[in-house]
């Protein structure tokens, strides 16, 4: 007999662990730096368009497709039709792959809530230098890999509920909180008023193919989507539970972090006279410079931030996890310990390589494909997998699921009225896969890695050519 399927045991604590799967990384340390790269407003303009439109249509999709199938990625897809396997897979494969650096991050998160404290404040013009020798140093950041990896599998190990549930359940309020106080402060420093220009002003002389394509890659890449990973959470989901409203709730929490992140670090960022756009560097490098200049509250702010940061991010890669994980033991039927710790050591060797790039190999690149592993990872995914696997939903949920089927699963079995179903459906059949589709052509033509998304959609036929083995 098959063992039971794990459960949340309450609409809170799915919440927050869908909002905890959402809010990581992606807001706080992606968020502002795409945003001060691409034209402040004008960027935040076209990734809300994004979010509202195509972000919530997919993410409800994605529910309704766990909830109906009880299955994780790979096993939904499979119980509709096993021509489209294929397109859980993908998603499988995406979340080791972002599991090959997103635990990078992690780990120098973690690394600098200790050394907030411990002197990296001390001299505001070291703290570049400093940040490029910690990443670039074979051994120390793998340490903080390692020690930021065993939280997580802490985490996973013990279970939907017991597990991811209840971390969420702390963690996802103490976030908020954190946050807050960081971006309450910076509001209050004089000259913080031209941040909020930047934030909020739209410029569209920044506007290109390429930063619709960045919005469109963050889009999903903040929402969690097109890998498969709402499915897996909606698969634990109670037949009674709201699916509308859930996904409302968790896209705007989603937003409301980016947003607040944005203002714990602009306005403060002008108040010092710092610069915008400093890629990935600019949590690590110039957010620790705004707290040097605090005076003595600049150790304890800057100790929260990175908290804040490290919370984030673990609350999104235990269900990254939690993906490989499901699959494992739905299709393959492992022990969820076995399943656990087998696939924190691939993700951790996959960590090593990401890491590695950054320092000792630093001038090796791939072949052909031209960056190193922690750029192959991070493009690869937010880039070409993420966009063609939620057009990859949109289709297979538009188009091969029966529309009475999913009326049903939305209104749990007509028991409440969902207004909006046939909007919804309309934008879940033809919008989503037409815009994707168009940003992806153009972003094409405009995109440095051409050779990146050529070798991902060789990935993707490859994979569906052998699909009939999952
Ligand atoms: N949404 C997470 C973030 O913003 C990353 C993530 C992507 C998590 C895909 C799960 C699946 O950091």
């Amino acid at each position: 007999m098959e063992p039971k399927r794990e459960h949340w045991a309450s609409r809170f604590g799915f919440i927050m662990a869908a909002a905890g799967s959402a809010v990581g990384l992606g807001n706080i340390w992606r968020f502002p730096y795409l945003t001060g790269a691409n034209g402040g407003g004008a960027f935040i303009l076209i990734y809300l368009g994004f979010v509202f439109l195509i972000g919530t249509t997919v993410m409800l999709a994605e529910f309704s497709v766990g909830r109906m199938t009880q299955k994780a990625a790979v096993g939904a897809y499979k119980s509709v039709s096993r021509s489209w396997t294929f397109a859980g897979v993908i998603g499988v494969l995406t979340a080791f792959l972002i599991m090959g650096f997103y635990p990078v991050v992690g780990g120098w998160a973690t690394a600098y809530v200790v050394k907030s404290l411990t002197g990296l404040l001390s001299d505001p013009t070291a703290i570049g230098d400093a940040f490029g020798a910690f990443i670039s140093s074979p051994v120390e950041p793998l340490l903080w890999t390692v020690l930021y990896m065993s939280f997580n599998i802490f985490i996973v190990i013990r279970g939907v509920g017991k597990g991811i549930e209840a971390a969420s359940k702390i963690l996802m309020p103490l976030l908020i909180l954190l946050l807050i106080s960081v971006a309450g402060y910076g509001m209050t420093l004089p000259g913080a008023m031209e941040g909020f220009r930047f934030l909020f002003v739209p410029d569209f002389s920044a506007v290109s193919a390429k930063t619709f394509l960045a919005a469109l890659g963050q889009a999903f890449f903040s929402l969690s989507l097109g890998m498969g990973c709402m499915i897996t959470y909606g698969s634990y989901l109670p037949k009674d539970s709201k699916l509308p409203s859930s996904a409302a709730v968790v896209t705007a929490m989603d937003t409301t972090f980016a947003i607040l992140a944005g203002v714990a670090i602009f306005p403060a960022l002008f108040a010092f006279g710092l610069e915008p756009a400093s890629g990935p560097g600019l949590v690590f490098v110039v957010v620790p410079q705004i707290f040097a200049k605090m005076g003595f509250i600049g150790p304890i702010l800057s100790m929260i931030f990175f908290i804040a940061l490290m919370i984030a991010a673990l609350t999104s890669s235990v269900s990254l996890m939690e993906v490989v994980v499901a699959y494992l033991m739905d299709e393959r039927k492992w022990t969820r310990r076995t399943a656990v710790i087998s696939t924190g050591l691939v993700m951790f060797l996959f960590c090593v390589l990401a890491s590695l790039s950054l320092g000792l190999w630093s001038s090796w690149t791939i072949p052909v494909l031209g960056v190193g592993f922690f750029d192959f990872f991070d493009i690869l995914t937010d880039k070409v997998f993420l966009a063609i696997g939620g057009l990859l939903l949109g289709v297979f949920a538009g188009f091969k699921i029966k529309k009475e089927d999913l009326k049903r699963e939305l209104t749990n079995e007509g028991t409440f009225h969902f207004a909006l179903f046939e909007a919804w459906y309309f934008v879940l059949k033809f919008v989503t896969p037409i815009a994707i589709g168009l940003v992806a052509l153009f972003g094409l033509f405009d995109i440095v890695q051409k050779e990146l998304m050529v070798f991902g959609l060789i990935v993707i036929g490859v994979t569906a050519l052998f699909s009939k083995k999952f």
